[in-house]
């Protein structure tokens, strides 16, 4: 199955995709983690990305581009895969069109304030990648997964998490409109609680 969460940040792709995928056993793509290992690393990639990153700005759909064609030429993706986070652009879903077919498209909705009160919450491990949330583990600096460090992401300070919220309505909300055009485009809500919210996500894809 090839799917695409859809959705502004801090909605739940990330957490739900990583869920569905490991019980689909099919490999959840991310191309927000894929800048953020290669900002990590230090990679020319990461480089040009750090600045659009970090300020809540989109990557040049050119580099997005080529940076998950490559991904989908490894072979863990042959028997389906959930993107996380692509495409955000127009630009985006129609290249992609010219190299894979989508089968479903996710759209997780929730309102503006609950995403801005979820992300200045969010902790991210250092280490492993796993997200939390200070509502769950209140001031806690250790991963209870891992013992690696939580940290808060540089773009989700609050007038950050602001402008991604404005760049996401301008620039990648025009995708609801296209996939439900294509007939692929499927709604569930992502403003409750997350094991709620995850039963929506499945009910939506038929797979529940
Ligand atoms: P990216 O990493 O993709 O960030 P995002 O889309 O802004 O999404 P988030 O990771 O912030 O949120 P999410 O929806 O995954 O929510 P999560 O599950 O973590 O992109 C970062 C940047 O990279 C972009 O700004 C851009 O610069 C660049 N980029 C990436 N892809 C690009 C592309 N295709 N083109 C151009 N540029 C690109 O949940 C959030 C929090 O809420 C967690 O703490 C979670 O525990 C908590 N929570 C509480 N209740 C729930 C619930 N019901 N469901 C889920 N989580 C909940």
């Amino acid at each position: 199955m090839n799917l695409i969460f859809l959705g502004p940040p801090g909605v739940g792709k990330g957490t739900h995709a990583v869920r569905l995928a490991e019980e689909l056993g099919i490999p959840q793509i991310s191309t927000g983690d894929m800048l953020r290992a290669a900002m990590k690393a230090g990679t020319p990639l990461g480089v040009e990305a750090r600045g659009y990153v970090d300020n809540g700005e989109l990557v040049p759909d050119d580099i997005i581009i080529r940076m998950v064609k490559e991904r989908l030429e490894q072979p863990d993706s042959q028997k389906g895969f959930i993107f996380d986070g692509f495409p955000r652009t127009v630009a985006q879903a129609e290249a992609l069109e010219a190299f894979t077919r989508i089968d479903k498209v996710l759209d997780l909705e929730a309102a503006d304030e609950v995403i801005l009160r979820r992300l200045t919450g969010r902790r991210v491990c250092a280490d492993c990648g796993s997200t939390f949330h200070t509502s769950v583990i209140g001031d806690l600096t250790v991963c209870p997964k891992c013992g690696g460090t939580l940290i808060q992401r540089k773009d989700d300070q609050p007038e950050t998490i602001q402008h991604r919220l404005d760049v996401y309505h301008q620039q990648t909300e025009p995708l609801i409109a296209h996939y439900l055009k294509r007939g692929v485009l499927v709604k569930t809500d992502g403003g409750g609680g997350v094991d709620e919210n995850y039963q929506g996500v499945k009910q939506a894809l038929g797979l529940a």
